[in-house]
């Protein structure tokens, strides 16, 4: 079925014919099923990344597979000049979880931060935004701009003007940067590619309280966050506030592409905003179901729960470790070896400098945080 493709023969395909973007890891997958992927020679893996916090129902979930099956034979694209229903359903379920007004759906994360910028530009008059240190909203030229690391930024300038960064979870560095120009707020409840950077226990509160009292907007990127991620469907529920602009992707979708702004602002005037793939209906159907899928089957208490029986155990470890349901960061002396040493054991995650990316899907039972465990206690750079 799959065409039994080495990875030394793949590798010289990408230097041929791909961009030199990626820093991949020595792995060919062909094919998933729930938690495990399974590469060219029929190799095993458990999945512990979830393809960057995205396949929320693990791999060919069959109401996915539905779900797309039904709506290909239906209706795949038509553009935004006409109504489709798929479109407007799940705009109306992603205001009912998230309690924000409206939605535009975008095809990504950047596009929804890029969506994000243009609306507050457009409802406050004013362009100032301000982002955090260690931020990663996006790689577009919008985004990019509210993203902080030379190493993303620094062969791309001019970035957009009017953007600043104050370092993340200091509320007072925050309220001293916050001026007549500033038209929003930007932050990430938890700081993924960061490596897993947690801010206290009250920092998203006094964010919102302080963007209401200096009338600014406060724009929340759950896009890594959202859908279940951190042990609520929503990671402002932990902090039981509000945002003015959400930012959604990744987990929407379950490895179907599509994005989303929520909004409870002013909107955007016909014509000001749009895109030929955004709310297309085969991407809306299947996040439906995602969403659907997730409420139904309790996945955002099982991110609580396992996430919970994983931090435990590799706390009982005496690893270094921290994390908020399902999104775990471990530090080590070598991100990158350690990431290696796992895949030899035959399972995968992703690091961001030392810090061990632990993002499994949602699904993940007590049998596979054992099984990620025992890989753990054969690795000596983890002991
Ligand atoms: C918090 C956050 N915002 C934005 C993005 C960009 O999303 P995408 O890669 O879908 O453009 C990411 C991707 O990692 C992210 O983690």
């Amino acid at each position: 079925m799959n065409p039994k493709v080495n990875l030394k023969e793949i590798q010289d395909l990408e230097l041929r014919y791909y961009a030199h973007t990626f820093k991949r890891l020595p792995v060919v997958i062909s094919q998933g099923e729930g938690m495990y992927l399974y590469d060219t020679s029929g190799k095993k893996y458990l999945d512990m990344f979830a393809g960057i916090a995205v396949n929320s129902l693990g791999h060919c979930h069959p109401k996915v597979i539905d779900t797309i099956k039904e709506q290909s034979q239906l209706l795949m694209h038509t553009s935004n000049w006409l109504y489709t229903l798929p479109q407007l359903e799940l705009a109306k379920l992603l205001t009912e979880i998230t309690g924000l007004k409206k939605v535009f759906l975008t095809n990504d994360g950047t596009e929804a931060v890029e969506t994000a910028i243009k609306l507050v530009r457009k409802v406050t008059g004013k362009k100032e935004i301000i982002a955090m240190e260690g931020a990663f909203h996006g790689r577009t030229m919008g985004a990019l701009s509210l993203t902080s690391g030379e190493k993303y930024r620094k062969p791309f300038g001019p970035l957009l003007p009017e953007t600043r960064f104050v370092p993340f979870n200091d509320i007072d560095a925050l309220r001293g940067a916050i001026g007549e120009k500033t038209a929003a707020v930007i932050v990430e409840p938890i700081q993924g590619e960061s490596g897993v950077i947690i801010p206290d226990e009250n920092y998203l509160s006094c964010v919102r309280e302080l963007t209401l009292e200096k009338d600014v907007l406060f724009i929340l990127d759950e896009i890594q966050t959202g859908f279940g991620r951190t042990g609520r469907l929503f990671a402002f529920e932990h902090s039981k506030i509000k945002p003015d602009i959400l930012c959604l992707a990744k987990g929407i979708g379950s490895g179907f592409p599509i994005g989303a702004t929520l909004f409870s602002c002013d909107d955007f005037e016909p014509g000001e905003h749009g895109g030929t793939f955004i709310g297309n209906p085969l991407a809306c159907a299947v996040a439906k179901t995602v969403i659907e899928t997730i409420l139904k089957e309790k996945l955002v208490e099982n991110s609580e729960k396992i996430g919970g029986y994983l931090l435990n155990n590799l706390r009982e470890r005496n690893l270094k470790v921290r994390g908020r349901g399902l999104m775990i960061g471990i530090d080590v002396e070598n991100g990158e070896k350690t990431v290696l040493d796992l895949i030899k054991r035959n399972v995968l995650t992703i690091y961001s400098k030392n810090t061990v990316r632990v993002l499994p899907p949602l699904i993940i039972e007590k049998k596979h945080a054992d099984e990620f465990l025992k890989a753990v206690d054969s690795i000596d750079s983890l002991q």
